[in-house]
């Protein structure tokens, strides 16, 4: 089940708040707390205690590949994957985590890629939306989808099948009420929401 900390935390969560979370500093520079950081441009400061505000190199696991990046410290994981790595299939719309268009998992997890600075990755595993079809074939949520019509402009579709593939991960057969729950951080406004959870249930029966 989608983390409820995901979405309902981060609603009325001002960005001067997520930046000073992330301890980033008045100039840009991010306070070096997972020592996951490869090597940087920018050296630390004497006391080694951040680097930033330029490039900094991190290596983080994106479908199962490694990638390296020279990026600045304050660049998010939604960033890092459309416009450093080229994986658009991620959608930014708000750009301030509240509307979970560009949920990725972190190790199986769901979480608002806008809100998650990439230099904090560290080890954890990301999966995109890409990386859901295997071999060639689409994961039955992203085939359900398909043919119940679940999408209409298409921007928040990539962060929906992420929420549902994931309540279908931890529960294989949901009722109306979890793929409600799994989904209401997820915002659409084409209202596709009825379709949704159609896709959503028949998927779930289809991988019984
Ligand atoms: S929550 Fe990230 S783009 Fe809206
Ligand atoms: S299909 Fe357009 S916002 Fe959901």
């Amino acid at each position: 089940m989608k983390e409820e900390s995901t979405n309902s935390k981060m609603q009325g969560f001002s960005r001067r708040k997520f930046l000073r979370g992330a301890g980033i500093t008045t100039a840009g520079s991010v306070l070096l707390n997972t020592g996951l950081l490869a090597g940087s441009s920018t050296p630390a400061n004497e006391t080694g205690m951040y680097v930033g505000p330029g490039p900094v190199t991190v290596q983080i696991e994106v479908n199962g590949q490694m990638e390296t990046l020279a990026i600045e410290p304050r660049t998010t994981l939604a960033s890092a994957l459309r416009d450093h790595l080229g994986m658009t299939g991620t959608k930014v719309v708000c750009d301030r985590g509240s509307c979970s268009a560009c949920t990725v998992w972190l190790d199986g997890k769901p979480v608002n890629s806008c809100m998650t600075l990439a230099v904090d990755v560290g080890t954890k595993k990301v999966t995109t939306i890409e990386g859901l079809a295997k071999n060639g074939a689409l994961h039955p949520v992203q085939e359900a989808f398909i043919e119940h019509d679940a999408s209409q402009c298409g921007y928040c579709t990539p962060g929906m099948i992420m929420s549902c593939a994931h309540l279908l991960n931890e529960n294989p057969r949901p009722t109306l009420e979890d793929v409600k729950k799994a989904t209401r951080g997820n915002l659409c406004r084409c209202g596709t929401y009825p379709h949704v959870f159609k896709a959503t249930l028949a998927a779930a029966d289809k991988m019984k």
